[in-house]
């Protein structure tokens, strides 16, 4: 006689759906934005199959028809920004994501909460994350110029600022300067864990960022460290993150699992591009079921331990109702 029949609770529909350990909800996602300048501008990104680079009229369009599909919370890129040596063009009140800002936060109010990604590659000549001295990003002088930025998005509207530049002490210098300037319940989530990743590369290409010369392996993680990245989470949560992110999520399965131990503040992951891009593509040419390979992905970043889920695949995800 066999006791133990682990399969009995998979006989049928109803009790596998009992007895699921994980359960996926509309209210973890987060959908990410390009926003560019002009005027009734749509622009497929073609390494991204179904993101586009919209303008602040577009954006509003696609986002109405997002909020009726439960996506109320959106993370936004600004593109074709000005860009200056340091970056410190970032700060103005009048760049793309800011104005973006404004119109959002005047057309959907409360109804939408939005964030605001917070680094300055997309600002700089060179394409580094912060200002470049001899070779070198210098840490304590990029400071500066991302609080001003996080400032300036605060300023506009934003609910949340994003910094993902992971120069040591930004949350913190964020974080006072917000709460200066009055904007104490403007929150921070922190890409806490940001490994060097070459699943970036449409994202690149996306958003204009790339590095004109060498990479960022001075200022963004080592995939080979584990420890190191429980501790950057750390650090950025006693500096006053309120949320604790990982990037990118799939390879990092573990390390999402490891800090859901460690923290007790909400933790999220980042289904970045590349992620996204292989997944799109792999489906367009008949080999992937697109909507299993998605919700298989979508569970597995929630058994991890993640309670928010920043991805691409979100408005997919709820306008065919794969959930
Ligand atoms: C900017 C930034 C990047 C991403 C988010 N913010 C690119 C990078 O660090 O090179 C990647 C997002 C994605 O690949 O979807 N620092
Ligand atoms: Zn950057």
């Amino acid at each position: 006689m066999l006791i133990h029949r682990p399969r009995r609770l998979r006989k049928n529909a109803i009790i596998r759906e009992l007895t699921a350990e994980t359960r996926l909800s509309t209210d973890m996602f987060i959908y990410p934005y390009f926003v560019v300048d002009g005027k009734d501008i749509t622009h497929p990104i073609a390494p991204m199959p179904g993101i586009n680079h919209f303008s602040v009229d577009k954006l509003i369009k696609d986002v109405e028809k997002g909020l009726k599909l439960g996506v109320n919370k959106v993370l936004l890129f600004g593109v074709g920004e000005e860009k200056t040596e340091d970056g410190s063009s970032s700060g103005n009140e009048g760049t793309i994501v800011a104005r973006a800002v404004r119109e959002l936060k005047k057309q959907f109010g409360d109804n939408l909460f939005v964030i605001t990604d917070v680094c300055v590659c997309a600002y700089t000549t060179h394409g580094h994350c912060g200002v470049l001295h001899d070779d070198y990003i210098d840490n304590d002088s990029s400071l500066d110029i991302l609080a001003r930025m996080a400032l300036a998005h605060a300023r506009a509207g934003a609910d949340m600022v994003a910094p993902s530049d992971m120069m040591d002490g930004r949350v913190g210098a964020i974080r006072t300067l917000l709460d200066k300037e009055e904007f104490e319940n403007t929150s921070i989530m922190s890409y806490a864990i940001k490994f060097a990743s070459a699943y970036y590369g449409p994202f690149r290409t996306a958003a204009d960022s790339a590095p004109q010369h060498g990479d960022r392996k001075s200022y963004q993680m080592d995939y080979r460290n584990k420890r190191e990245a429980m501790r950057e989470a750390l650090l950025d949560e006693e500096e006053g993150a309120d949320i604790l992110m990982v990037k990118p999520a799939l390879a990092y399965l573990d390390v999402i699992s490891n800090l859901r131990q460690q923290t007790k503040l909400p933790v999220a992951c980042y289904n970045v591009s590349g992620e996204y891009s292989m997944v799109k593509i792999a489906a367009q040419h008949g080999l992937i079921d697109e909507q299993k390979i998605v919700m298989e992905n979508m569970h597995a970043f929630a058994r991890a331990g993640a309670d928010i889920i920043i991805t691409y695949h979100t408005r997919d995800i709820l306008e065919q109702g794969w959930m």
